[in-house]
């Protein structure tokens, strides 16, 4: 039997700096590592999608499809891959047709190449129309299996669902593992199921979170995966996807390893050189805690992030000593909700529902977010969900439940979107529409600061009004031990204040 060498494709500039450094990598720092990603051969590079766009706009101030054009232009050779929520686009709620739609062609016209798209419940209703538009841009339409553990999620049943991703038109199947939980024995029996049956290709994507991640990889491409994820260290293992060099060196000998990075050993070093660099600068959101391989996620089958984010809230709620009553109690609110896989956002919800069930007893304070998963607003479940939980949340929120696509009971917003843009004095393009329609008041912000002045050029063109606050300078600590006197003043700029401390120096 021919082997075909399996392919790489490369996560350093979305997947790798999300789950590492908190979605903070800047274009800026992505730019002088794009001639080499490009000459190594990957498959695909995924660089745009899942949260770099809202973290981008919010946080580095870049409008995200001037990002998108950047990376295009310093690597032309190598297809663009991006994460799309289905019809939640890259936001946590569902979004018209028609602004789907838009998205879609926008991405595709500044040269997104492969749509990796997927939804929570794995309900395919809720990615045809991105899958859809992607194939009418004449582009790569990659469906997704998310993979979790239940009663529900036998391996037939994932086989099932990648026969139903190609018979919606997909050009390929990503079986996308976002916790790191599969076994490497279960990833075997996927591929090898989806290969006897599907046509179109195979993709796996894990994380590292568990440990698990480069001998599942292995076991994936023993069963014949055609692609696989890799990221660049310091983006890669702990909560983010294996790295390349490890992949190689796992496969050492195997007749698929792929033959292209040979002789590369200088340029893959380069990249980590830079990418160190880049690591360094973010220190201030990377975290020992996401480097290190923690079995944990394993024991309790949450994601990784899930886990800290929730230590954080047991703590906050003064329940820390309650941790194992409220981990037991999510199976329990999964199987209610019809074993809903746990990823952004089912993974908070579940989770607060098992807090709020601890704390106040089953069901008895219920969140707005768990009835809309109740009454079929995220749509179909794996599972079915309990009828009496559906039943309560239809009486507490006086909703009736649906079946139908949630999407369908949206009307198209694009006109509405064009207006409000054109009524603030903004660009009115698809483009803006999209991404207005995604994160207004992060759009506003955008536009806010690209008017302001420059912090130097402040003097010159706004007025800047310094004032000493009404209350008599603050007994700060450090002045409160005797070192240094600190006085608190009122910044005012444009009309907003901002409070600033003035330390006094030596
Ligand atoms: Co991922």
């Amino acid at each position: 039997m021919a082997v075909s060498p399996v392919i790489f494709n490369n996560t350093v500039l979305r997947d790798g700096h999300q789950s590492l450094a908190a979605t903070r990598m800047s274009t800026a720092q992505m730019l002088p590592a794009l001639p080499i990603l490009d000459e190594l051969g990957f498959g695909a590079l995924e660089t745009w999608g899942g949260a770099t766009i809202d973290s981008g706009l919010r946080f580095l101030n870049e409008f995200p499809f001037d990002r998108l054009d950047a990376i295009k232009k310093g690597t032309p050779k190598t297809p663009h891959m991006m994460l799309l929520r289905g019809q939640n686009i890259v936001q946590y709620t569902n979004f018209p047709d028609d602004v789907v739609e838009a998205f879609v062609a926008m991405s595709a016209k500044h040269g997104m190449d492969i749509f990796r798209i997927f939804d929570a419940c794995n309900d395919l209703r809720n990615i045809e129309t991105a899958v859809k538009a992607t194939k009418k841009a004449g582009k790569h339409a990659q469906g997704v299996i998310c993979y979790t553990s239940s009663p529900v999620h036998t391996i037939e049943k994932f086989i099932s669902d990648g026969l139903e991703i190609e018979k919606l038109g997909c050009d390929s199947i990503c079986v996308k593992d976002m916790a790191g939980l599969i076994p490497p024995y279960v990833a075997y029996e996927i591929i090898s199921g989806l290969k006897k049956r599907v046509k179109i290709p195979i993709v796996l994507h894990t994380h590292e979170t568990s440990g698990l991640g480069g001998p599942c990889y292995y076991a994936a491409i023993e069963a014949g995966v055609d692609m696989i994820d890799t990221s660049i260290t310091p983006f890669a293992n702990g909560t983010a996807q294996p790295d390349t060099v490890r992949m190689l060196a796992l496969l050492e000998d195997h007749p698929r390893r792929p033959k292209h990075f040979d002789g590369k050993r200088k340029e893959l070093m380069a990249l980590r050189e830079h990418f160190e660099k880049v690591y360094a600068e973010l220190g201030k959101f990377t975290s020992p805690a996401n480097e290190r391989v923690d079995s944990d996620a394993l024991t309790y089958q949450v994601p990784g992030g899930m886990l800290s984010n929730f230590r954080t809230q047991l703590k906050e709620q003064k329940m820390e000593d309650r941790f194992d009553e409220v981990f037991a109690e999510i199976p329990v609110v999964r199987k209610a909700l019809g074993w809903i896989p746990l990823v952004t956002p089912t993974s908070q919800i579940v989770g607060v529902q098992a807090m709020f069930n601890v704390k106040f007893g089953r069901w008895k304070n219920f969140s707005p977010q768990a009835m809309q998963i109740a009454l079929g607003y995220y749509g179909r479940t794996p599972g079915p969900v309990d009828p009496e939980v559906r039943a309560l949340a239809a009486k507490n929120t006086k909703q009736e439940p649906i079946d139908c696509r949630p999407a369908d009971l949206l009307k198209p917003r694009m006109p509405q979107l064009r207006e409000e843009l054109k009524a603030k004095g903004y660009p009115t393009d698809d483009e803006h529409c999209v991404i207005h329609a995604m994160f207004p008041q992060e759009l506003d912000k955008y536009f806010a600061s690209k008017k302001a002045p420059a912090p130097t050029a402040a003097p010159a063109a706004a007025p800047v009004v310094v004032s000493s606050t009404p209350a008599a300078p603050a007994a700060s600590p450090a002045a409160a031990g005797g070192a240094r006197a600190t006085r608190d003043f009122v910044l005012t700029v444009e009309g907003k204040t901002f409070p600033v401390r003035v330390e006094e120096v030596e």
